[in-house]
């Protein structure tokens, strides 16, 4: 997959693709560029927002900056999905994460203060993504959440087997994950449930499907 981010901050993903899944797959299951609209705005002094119309407080993202970003990489209408981060996009689930990662290429754009001019996201974008229903003071957070979930679904991401019996995943029927337990098997009292102890792999994995169906109906 190639992953185009626009940002203020592209400083901000350092730390992000030092760790692992990302690290591990960068430069071959993905192909992540970074791009700060600075370098391309259009304005005096790599200014790139501007004041609301009809008043108020905050620094709106201009569109005439995003187009030029959008134009300094792809050179026309990229021909791929291009999703804004925005409090008021559709909300990032696993299955939106599945699917995103089904792409071949995606671009991500973020935004920070007030938000984007509204045309960025009518007219620039395919569609605009929510990471949860509260507001955030910039976009990179977001991205970062979106670009690490979509990351670990990528063939080569995880150790083989480490990726299917997550929460949320078809293998559960979409559920949560059955609790784990290590060493030591006793601490302060609080024991391990002897069924994980057994050795019986049947008897583990029929407790494992109904602690994961337990916990799924109560959530
Ligand atoms: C302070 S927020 C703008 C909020 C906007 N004025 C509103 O009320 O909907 C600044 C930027 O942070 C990012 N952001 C904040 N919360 C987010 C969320 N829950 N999901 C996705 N992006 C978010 C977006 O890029 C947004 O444009």
């Amino acid at each position: 997959m190639r992953l185009d981010v626009f940002t203020q901050v592209p400083h901000a993903f350092a730390w992000l693709t030092e760790q692992r899944p990302l690290a591990g797959i960068l430069g071959e299951e993905l192909e992540l560029r970074l791009f700060n609209y600075r370098d391309t705005t259009p304005l005096r002094s790599g200014r790139v927002d501007d004041k609301p119309y009809g008043g108020g407080a905050g620094m709106v993202l201009r569109v005439d900056v995003v187009a030029a970003a959008l134009e300094g990489a792809y050179g026309e209408a990229p021909g791929h999905r291009v999703i804004a981060l925005t409090p008021q996009g559709r909300q990032l689930t696993q299955a939106v994460v599945e699917e995103l990662a089904a792409e071949p290429q995606l671009t991500l754009l973020s935004s920070r203060f007030e938000g984007f001019d509204e045309r960025i996201v009518q007219h620039l974008c395919s569609e605009a993504v929510s990471i949860g229903p509260y507001v955030l003071s910039g976009g990179e957070l977001p991205v970062m959440v979106l670009l690490d979930a979509v990351a670990r679904r990528l063939p080569g991401a995880l150790a083989a087997g480490s990726g299917e019996h997550e929460s949320f995943s078809s293998e559960l029927e979409g559920g949560l994950e059955y609790p784990h337990y290590t060493r030591p098997a006793e601490f302060r009292g609080w024991t391990v449930p002897e069924v994980l102890l057994s050795g019986d792999h049947g008897r583990v994995d029929a407790w494992r499907r109904e602690q994961s169906h337990g916990r799924t109906v109560l959530s």
